[in-house]
């Protein structure tokens, strides 16, 4: 309950207002009272605002209960009104109780006052806790909206760009050095990376992109991204990485986390836009359960910190609010989407961790993601795989894929480079191919995972006895839950995210090719 109370108190008689005093001071919460004797008293003090309570007299010289009633509900409804009277009379407690009232005491029955302001206090904050909630539940349901309506463009869109992508790399190898139009090529190229870039986001953010979570060093990251990230910020803007010395290991996608960096130091860039200085630090800390109990989300234990710090523009209290909403966005038309943090948020939560904020309007800005610090060892990162054009082959090979022009392109990538390639558009398609396939014995498989009538992993159980020595490449677009998880790594399983381009996917089937 708030302390002090501040009561308004409407009563005439100086000795009833002291019985009165006395009788909440029975009570076990403070208070300070500000009393009125007539209407100007109590609208001036209404009007100044801030009062929690009123209490007041049924019958004044020039005024009345009643009337201070009517004004009360219908300009501060939400303020808890209590008749203290003292006359008694079963038809006014009525009426009063019908008007709005909250309670009705009789001064000579004071002891029943302070249990009726607790009973009154308590009320209004649980009915402030389940407006909270209500805010609550509609803004995650409206994520929810906003998450399932992005996933279904995006996952569409993620497809096409894929094909534009992979046709464009494919004809700016065949245009050659030479040739004037590859700078028409590059420019697709460029295009189709940004709209890929979106697409990604807007995924990640709701939850339907691949996630694929290893063992890694922060500083790593930054090493690593670190060029990049020079070239997005301007000349103006000083950067400097401070890399903690000994960094503990986090569980992460490092796609992701690199997404969360580049997110951060973008908008840190894009509040300076006449220069300034950006730090990107990490540490490690420990949150105590004082720390963890002060930030709802938050579990004790240890962390590993990445801190993105502008000398910017700040923000108001309103920006800073709504932060995270998907969407929201204070820039210009076209410059921002108003993914940027929606999808931080998401990513960093996906790895148990948390992002804060500090920020006061032309003070600057720093974000922090904690997260939580695993005691294993790194998992070596796969070498990046070169895309070496002589990585031929001519085994034949089964495409399971449900999507027409992605089918087509993966045929066309893999028949260029010699293989022999079968197609099915679902599982139960690819188990007839496969049964009255009379050729050269198949050598892979390369499967979606969702899909009409047989999905892949249902399919990848049947294979198991149809054709049991023969590596399955699973390639998606999507996680969820039960069937959208990557394979566990087994033996002759492999996993490629989508959209992959022609020169990775003819890698990792010479890759799992060799293999065998
Ligand atoms: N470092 C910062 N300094 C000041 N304001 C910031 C900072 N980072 C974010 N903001 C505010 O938060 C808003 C939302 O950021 P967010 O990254 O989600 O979207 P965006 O940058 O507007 O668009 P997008 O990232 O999709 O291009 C920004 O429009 C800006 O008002
Ligand atoms: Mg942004």
């Amino acid at each position: 309950m708030k302390s002090p109370l501040l009561i308004l108190h409407l009563e005439d008689d100086p000795n009833d207002a002291a019985l009165i005093q006395a009788a909440l001071e029975t009570g076990d919460f403070s208070f300070s009272i500000t009393r009125a004797q007539n209407r100007e008293e109590f609208l001036a003090a209404l009007e100044r605002g801030g009062i929690d309570l009123i209490l007041a007299d049924y019958r004044l010289p020039t005024f009345d209960g009643m009337a201070a009633l009517e004004i009360a509900r219908a300009n501060w409804p939400d303020i808890p009104f209590i008749h203290v009277s003292g006359t008694l009379g079963e038809q006014q407690a009525i009426d009063s109780l019908k008007s709005g009232a909250t309670d009705y005491i009789l001064k000579t029955r004071l002891t029943r006052l302070a249990p009726a302001v607790r009973r009154a206090m308590q009320a209004v904050e649980q009915r402030a806790e389940r407006a909270r909630l209500e805010t609550q539940l509609i803004e995650a349901q409206k994520m929810q909206v906003i998450g399932q309506l992005a996933s279904g463009v995006a996952h569409d869109f993620n497809n096409m760009i894929f094909i534009i992508m992979s046709y464009c790399d494919l004809i700016i190898d065949g245009l050659g050095p030479e040739s004037p139009l590859l700078d028409y090529g590059h420019e697709i190229r460029q295009a189709s990376e940004r709209a890929a870039s979106l697409t990604r986001q807007l995924l990640i953010f709701s939850r339907r992109q691949a996630v694929n979570p290893v063992v890694l060093d922060l500083n790593e990251i930054l090493k690593d991204l670190n060029k990049m990230l020079r070239r997005l910020i301007d000349e103006n803007v000083e950067m400097s990485l401070v890399p903690a010395a000994q960094m503990g290991h986090i569980k992460a996608d490092s796609g992701y986390v690199g997404q969360v960096l580049m997110n951060l130091v973008v908008n840190a860039r894009d509040a300076m836009p006449n220069g300034g200085k950006l730090d990107v630090a990490t540490s490690n800390v420990t949150l105590d359960h004082i720390y963890a109990s002060s930030h709802p989300g938050v579990l004790p234990g240890d962390y590993v910190v990445l801190s993105v710090s502008d000398t910017g523009a700040g923000m108001t209290s309103e920006v800073k609010a709504r932060l995270f909403e998907p969407f929201f966005t204070t820039k210009p038309r076209g410059k921002g989407t108003g993914l940027g943090l929606a999808t931080c948020h998401t990513i960093i939560q996906q790895s148990g961790g948390h992002i804060s904020v500090q920020s006061e309007p032309g003070h600057g800005t720093t974000f922090r993601v904690h997260f939580p610090l695993v005691r294993a060892p790194l998992d070596l990162a796969p070498a990046p795989l070169q895309a070496k054009s002589d990585r031929r082959g001519s085994e034949t090979l089964l495409i399971v894929e449900d999507e027409p022009s992605v089918r087509l392109l993966a045929r066309r990538v893999l028949e260029a480079r010699g293989y022999q390639v079968l197609m099915a558009s679902n599982g139960q398609d690819a188990l007839q191919v496969v049964r009255h396939h009379a050729g050269p014995p198949i050598r892979l498989v390369v499967t979606d995972v969702i899909m009409p009538l047989m999905g892949g992993k249902e399919m990848a159980e049947w294979l198991r006895t149809a054709l049991p020595q023969v590596p399955i490449l699973f390639t998606s677009g999507y996680t969820d839950d039960a069937v959208l998880q990557p394979p566990e790594p087994a033996q002759g399983i492999a996993f490629l995210p989508k959209p992959y381009t022609p020169s990775t996917l003819i890698n990792k089937v010479r890759e799992m090719l060799d293999a065998i």
